[in-house]
């Protein structure tokens, strides 16, 4: 065998740097494209990548695992039920080892499995389990590709922040013209590249604070609000692509921790002004995404407050939660300070009143209500600085928090007229 039929990375060259040091999980589903696979491994290793294969039980069938791992210069796993492997690198270990997760090809059927979150082999639950940004390059006949089920699946995945790789169109291997051609491997290489970004904030370190706060009540009640927290982390998630070091300020929200993102928890508004202002300092950068509560009950009951007989009710009485955005803002060596703002009515006239009375660089407007803001896998934004304005289509919140987060970088440095 020469070294090039072992898969090992070839000579360095600049495109080697493209992926240097990266560990690219590679997920390969059951399809005639599995072959294609193989070439994607040695594409990757060309690129600097550290690559490990896991194949579907269909897609071994197609490949053997021997061939990935002679390219990956890794074992191949295959099963969640493999205790030797398991006892090396168990699957959730697996799932926090990459910096990159991307599945070519994805059949349809897999698809609709990850839509769904499916954890019913050792691929789609590394798909789940994974912080990591997860990439699938679809590969299937064109009438499959058409069908409604795997455009709503695909869409689901879309608006999650899964990045949708190709297909080509062309002639298929079933003898059939259309789209469906996994995409060549230097293309999804490529791709890839492009989605990590221009790694244009390496050395910026950004704080962002996500989720609702929550005021208790008595010790079993609280006063909340709807936010899932999926906004503020997908910005976390986007800054730490991009190379910056991101610290995550979260309200009490079931999420994973972005990969390489260090999260602080807190419950009430109070701990997380408290977070914000002893890290404000330290950090280039400020996006405040959280929805925090305006008021908090004066007192909280020491005890469950018991309801008592005949119709008297309950009343609250409220009192006014710290502005943790305006209090950064107020700082003497402030940060770049982005604030949202959540209307239901007149949003654009809204926020730019909020970007002018809190003093705030930059505010991300969306409008929030039934559908709309809270807890969807999408969102809208209108961004607002002084003297300019962008509006972010309707799009997975991934996507919008990379486009924000971009503009971030380049009104820092000053690149958009401010
Ligand atoms: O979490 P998701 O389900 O993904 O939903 C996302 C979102 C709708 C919560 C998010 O996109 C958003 O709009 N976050 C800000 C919500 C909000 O509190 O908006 P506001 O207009 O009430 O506040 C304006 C700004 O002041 C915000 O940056 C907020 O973080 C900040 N603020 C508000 C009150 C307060 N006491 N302290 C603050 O710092």
């Amino acid at each position: 065998m020469t070294p090039d039929d072992t898969g090992a990375p070839g000579p360095v060259t600049p495109s080697r740097a493209r992926l240097a040091g990266v560990r690219v999980l590679l997920g390969v589903s059951g399809g005639i494209a599995a072959y294609k696979g193989a070439e994607l491994v040695r594409r990757l290793r060309d690129a600097g990548a550290e690559v490990r294969v896991v194949l579907t039980e269909n897609a071994a069938r197609f490949v053997t695992p021997l061939t990935f791992q002679a390219l990956s210069g890794h074992p191949v796993r295959t099963s969640l039920w493999d205790e030797s492997a398991e006892a090396a690198m168990g699957h959730i270990e697996l799932a926090r080892w990459a910096d990159e997760v991307v599945v070519a090809p994805a059949s349809a059927d897999l698809i609709a499995r990850l839509a769904h979150g499916f954890a019913d082999d050792l691929l789609a639950t590394l798909c789940l389990a994974t912080a990591a940004p997860l990439s699938i390059a679809p590969a299937m006949n064109q009438q499959m590709w058409a069908n409604a089920a795997t455009q709503a699946n695909l869409a689901t995945l879309h608006a999650r922040g899964v990045r949708v790789l190709g297909p080509g169109s062309g002639g298929q291997a079933c003898g059939e013209f259309g789209a469906g051609r996994l995409l060549e491997a230097d293309e999804i290489v490529a791709r890839l590249v492009d989605g990590r970004g221009p790694r244009e904030l390496v050395g910026v370190r950004f704080l962002v604070s996500a989720g609702p706060t929550y005021e208790d009540i008595d010790p079993v009640r609280f006063l909340g609000n709807r936010s899932s927290g999926r906004m503020g982390f997908a910005v976390a998630a986007a800054a730490a692509e991009a190379g910056a070091d991101v610290t995550l300020v979260a309200g009490p929200v079931h999420l994973p921790t972005p990969r390489g993102v260090r999260r602080i928890d807190v419950r009430s508004a109070r701990q997380m002004r408290d977070a914000v202002l002893a890290e404000a300092g330290a950090n280039d950068v400020f996006v405040a995404a959280a929805a925090v509560g305006d008021f908090r009950p004066r007192d909280i009951a020491p005890h469950k407050l018991k309801k008592t007989s005949g119709d008297s009710g309950l009343e609250l009485s409220l009192v006014q939660n710290p502005d943790i955005l305006a209090e950064v803002a107020a700082l003497e060596r402030r940060p770049f300070v982005v604030g949202f703002a959540a209307e239901t009515e007149r949003v654009e006239e809204y926020a730019r009143e909020k970007l002018e009375r809190k003093r705030l660089d930059l505010v991300a407007a969306n409008e929030v209500g039934a559908g709309l803001g809270f807890e969807r896998e999408d969102n809208a934004l209108i961004l607002l600085w002084p003297g300019g304005s962008d509006v972010l289509e309707r799009s997975g919140k991934a996507d919008l928090a990379r486009a924000l987060v971009a503009r971030i970088a380049r009104l820092r440095l000053g690149k958009v007229p401010a």
